[in-house]
Formats: C-alpha cells, structure tokens, sequence
C-alpha cells in the first residue's frame, strides 16, 4: 500500500494535463452597497436588496436636484421604488465611495411621473456617456431600466445626469451599483469580415445591455428581483428563420445541475446560480434534424437589431434540458452566416441540465442587426440543437463631449 503514496501526488498533475480547471460555482450573493431610493428618506427593501433613501444616505452622497413624490404610481415589480425620483433642470450627480475595486453592475430605473415624461437628458460616468439624448416618453412598457458593466479602479464613483438643453430636466427613481466577477479575457473575436481572433482587453470594457432574451419560455417575459439580470423578453419576435422551431420547457421540480464540480475551458464558462433567472435555463428553442433533411437548410435565426460599427459581447446560455443521458448531442452556433462553432455540452459536464454559456466578441461592421443561428449536426446520436438565453451587450466607447 505504502509505495502507491506518489499516485495521490501525480494524480491532480495528470488531471491538470488532461483537463482544464475544475471549479465550483458559488451562488452569487448581492454585497450590501449600493442601492439608492432616489428622492426619498427611507429605506426599501427589494428582494435581498435594501434600497437606502438618497435624502438619508449612509454610503453615497447626492449633490443638487429636487425630490418628487407620487404615490399614484403602481408597479407591480416593487412595493414603492417607483413613487419617488429626484429630478433637476440642472446637472446633478451621486458619489459613491468604493471600497472594493472591480466590475460593477450600475443599473438606473426610471418611471416617468406625468410631470417628468417629457424629461430629455445624458447620463454619464466614467468619462463616458451612458445615455445621450435619453427619453422615456414613447416607450410602451414602464419602468424603463437600464443596465451597465462599469469597471472601477478608483476609489470614488461619480454618476451625473445632465439635462440635454437649457429647457429640459433629469431624473432617476433608483441606483444600483453593485460588485460582480470580472469578465473573461480572450474571447473568440469575429470582426465583421468574418475572421477568428481572439479579442483581449475585455475586462477594461464599458458595456451596455442591449438584449436579455430568453428562448421557448412559457411567459412572455420574465423578472426575477433575486438575480442579478432579471429581466428577460420571450424570443419569438426576434425569430427570421424558423423552420421546424419548437419552444421546450423543463419540469420546474427538477433540479438544475449548478454546484457540480465543472470545468471552466477556454469557451464554456460554469453559470453561477442567482445570476440569471433559472427559469432562463429551464427554457429552450430547439430544431431537430429528420430524416432525409439537410443540415444546411435546418436551422434556427434570429436577428438582433444592433448599432453599425459597433463591438458586442455576445453571450449565449446553454442547459441540455432535452437529452435523457449525457454526451448525446453536439451542434453548431452561427454568428452571421460565415462563423460557426461546435458545442459540445458535455467538455464542459458530466451531467444533463448543467448550465453554462459561452461569450463571443462581434463587430457589425455596416450591418444594423447580429445575426445568430442554432444547427443540428448530423454526425450524432441525437440530432438536435437549442439554445437557452441570450445576452448582447455593446462596448461603450463615446466619450463624454
Ligand atoms: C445603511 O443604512 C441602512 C438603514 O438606513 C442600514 O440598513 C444599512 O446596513 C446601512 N448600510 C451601511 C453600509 O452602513
Ligand atoms: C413581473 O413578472 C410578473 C409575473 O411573473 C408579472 O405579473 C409582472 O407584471 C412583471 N412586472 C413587470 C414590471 O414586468
Ligand atoms: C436629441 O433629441 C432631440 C429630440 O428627441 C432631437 O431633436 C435632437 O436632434 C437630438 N440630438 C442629438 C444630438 O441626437
Ligand atoms: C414620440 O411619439 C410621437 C408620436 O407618437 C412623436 O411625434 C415624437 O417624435 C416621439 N418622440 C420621441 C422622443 O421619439
Ligand atoms: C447631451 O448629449 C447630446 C447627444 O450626445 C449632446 O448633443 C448634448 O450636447 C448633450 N448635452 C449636454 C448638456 O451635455
Ligand atoms: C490573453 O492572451 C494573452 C496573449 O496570448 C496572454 O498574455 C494573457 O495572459 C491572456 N489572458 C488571460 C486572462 O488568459
Ligand atoms: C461575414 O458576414 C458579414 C456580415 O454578413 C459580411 O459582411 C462579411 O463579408 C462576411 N465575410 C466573409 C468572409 O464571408
Ligand atoms: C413558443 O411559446 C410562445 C409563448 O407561449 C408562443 O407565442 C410561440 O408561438 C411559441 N413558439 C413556437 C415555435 O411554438
Ligand atoms: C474555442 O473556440 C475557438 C473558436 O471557435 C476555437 O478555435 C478553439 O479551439 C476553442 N477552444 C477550445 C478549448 O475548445
Ligand atoms: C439556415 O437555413 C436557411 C434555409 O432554411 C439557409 O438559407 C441558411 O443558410 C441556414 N443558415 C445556417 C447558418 O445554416
Ligand atoms: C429592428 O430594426 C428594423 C429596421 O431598422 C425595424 O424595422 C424593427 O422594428 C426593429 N426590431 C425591433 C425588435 O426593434
């Protein structure tokens, strides 16, 4: 027994050879900074959020702007965050101190009170512009939230909201600024004349959350205030090839395979629960490949409308909610029609309904719309392919004016 000690000591560097890293995904848990109840002097809770009345702040500090109330408003997403807002004809802005140095989600709601509607403003931090020329009034579903990746590395975070012109006005009813893990470095570059590289700088980026979409859900939207993304819009109007397209759906009494030991490779990367909702997961679309069909006619698209001459962050959320046994089904993304990849859900699980996602950096180049399609593949047992979520954020590169 005793001359078989080195084994234990070989065993993880063998394992390490062969394998990349294995690691534990921990369920995400918010940090207790910063949730601001703009233009009110008490706290709310939201969720495992306390959302602290700018009027009584313990951790951040507003300067200027004049607090509304209106208790009128309902919303069936909170118990109060939307009956009051601070507002200004004139800039006004929050300062936060950070202690932890990092990624930061930073997300703004707004509800437009009938006397704050026709509010027309900037918002920016970071010297850039989060928001130019920004107007709540046409839109058809409130509140109107909007969500930023902001890295920060000094230990003061300002926010300003400035008026566009001399005659219009600011406002926000809530901020949130929290911590998150940093984005992965060196992802899958597609430039917009369809070559491979790969895209470094990642983490230093700004990005704007332009898309949350989840695929075949039952409900038409999805919100869920215990995660960190939460709200999500069904798939199907994105939908321009739809061909044999089917929505699926997961038990809701079986259990999702987050907290397994798992690899995190090159181009699968472990979900984390709390992170998106696990209903997300727990959805699909897929296509089948029948006899006699070609898998080049076979397929799924969607397009997503995007700004020309712009850089994304393309994540896509996978979770084999379909197969009865592991290491049945293999298939190809698309991104436009001249890039596509292989997902093996398995090099990254041993287990069925483990999720996971993958994130590819895309430049539109001259096109207005991210094109992104799911192929069967023919050479496996089963001969299907799905897709669960979908994420697009644009890198914000506008300076301040
Ligand atoms: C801020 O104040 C609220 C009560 O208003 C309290 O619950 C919370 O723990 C405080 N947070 C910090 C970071 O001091
Ligand atoms: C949030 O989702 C629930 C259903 O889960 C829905 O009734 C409610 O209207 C949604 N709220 C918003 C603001 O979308
Ligand atoms: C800002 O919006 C207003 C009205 O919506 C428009 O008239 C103006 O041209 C816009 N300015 C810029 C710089 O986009
Ligand atoms: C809002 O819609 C009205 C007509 O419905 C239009 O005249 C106006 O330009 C729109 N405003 C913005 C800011 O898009
Ligand atoms: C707000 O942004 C718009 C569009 O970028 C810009 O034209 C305008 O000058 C900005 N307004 C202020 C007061 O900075
Ligand atoms: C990204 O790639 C560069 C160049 O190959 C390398 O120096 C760097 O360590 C990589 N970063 C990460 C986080 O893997
Ligand atoms: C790849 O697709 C983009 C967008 O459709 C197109 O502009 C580009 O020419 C294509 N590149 C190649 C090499 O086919
Ligand atoms: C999927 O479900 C949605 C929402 O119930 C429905 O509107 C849509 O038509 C379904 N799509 C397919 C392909 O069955
Ligand atoms: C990751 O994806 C890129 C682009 O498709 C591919 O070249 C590379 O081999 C993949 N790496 C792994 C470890 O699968
Ligand atoms: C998807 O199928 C359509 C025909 O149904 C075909 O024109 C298109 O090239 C296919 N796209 C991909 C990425 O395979
Ligand atoms: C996407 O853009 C096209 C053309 O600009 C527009 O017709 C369409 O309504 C947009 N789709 C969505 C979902 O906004």
């Amino acid at each position: 027994m005793g001359n078989l000690w080195f084994l234990n000591l070989l065993l993880p560097l063998f394992l390490l050879q062969l394998f990349p890293i294995l690691v534990v995904s921990k369920p995400y848990v918010f940090p207790e900074k910063y949730f601001i109840n703009c233009g009110s002097d008490s706290s709310l809770p939201l969720g495992s959020r306390k959302f602290v009345g700018d009027m009584n702040p313990n951790s951040s500090s507003v300067t200027n702007g004049k607090t509304v109330k209106d208790s009128s408003q309902q919303s069936s997403l909170d118990s109060g965050l939307y009956q009051t807002a601070r507002f200004s004809g004139h800039p006004f802005s929050y300062d936060l101190d950070i202690t932890d140095k990092g990624l930061y989600v930073v997300r703004l709601h707004f509800f437009p009170f009938p006397n704050l509607a026709d509010a027309l403003f900037n918002v920016s931090a970071s010297s850039k512009s989060l928001l130019s020329n920004f107007s709540v009034r046409n839109t058809t579903s409130v509140p109107v939230i909007k969500d930023f990746l902001v890295p920060i590395s000094s230990s003061k975070f300002r926010i300003f909201f400035i008026p566009a012109h001399q005659s219009s006005i600011a406002f926000v009813n809530a901020i949130e600024v929290f911590l998150v893990p940093s984005l992965k470095d060196n992802r899958t570059h597609l430039s917009s004349a369809g070559s491979k590289g790969l895209y470094q700088g990642l983490p230093s980026q700004l990005l704007r959350t332009l898309h949350r979409v989840a695929f075949g859900s039952l409900s038409p939207s999805i919100n869920d205030s215990t995660v960190v993304a939460s709200e999500w819009v069904a798939d199907d109007d994105y939908i321009v090839v739809r061909n044999w397209a089917k929505n699926c759906s997961y038990q809701s009494t079986i259990k999702l395979h987050y907290d397994d030991e798992t690899m995190d490779t090159d181009n699968y990367t472990a979900a984390s629960r709390n992170f998106i909702p696990d209903r997300v997961y727990m959805g699909c679309k897929n296509v089948a490949l029948n006899d006699g069909q070609s898998s080049k006619s076979t397929n799924i698209t969607w397009h997503f409308n995007v700004s020309r001459n712009a850089q994304h962050l393309v994540r896509l959320h996978f979770c084999d909610i379909l197969s009865k046994s592991p290491n049945t089904v293999n298939f190809r993304v698309s991104i436009y029609n001249n890039f596509s990849q292989q997902i093996d859900p398995y090099q990254y699980s041993v287990n069925t309904a483990a999720p996971f996602y993958n994130e590819f950096v895309v430049d539109s180049g001259e096109s207005d719309f991210i094109s992104v399609s799911i192929v069967p593949w023919e050479g496996f047992t089963e001969r299907f392919a799905y897709l669960n979520g979908l994420e697009i954020m644009e890198f914000i590169t506008q300076p301040v004016w």
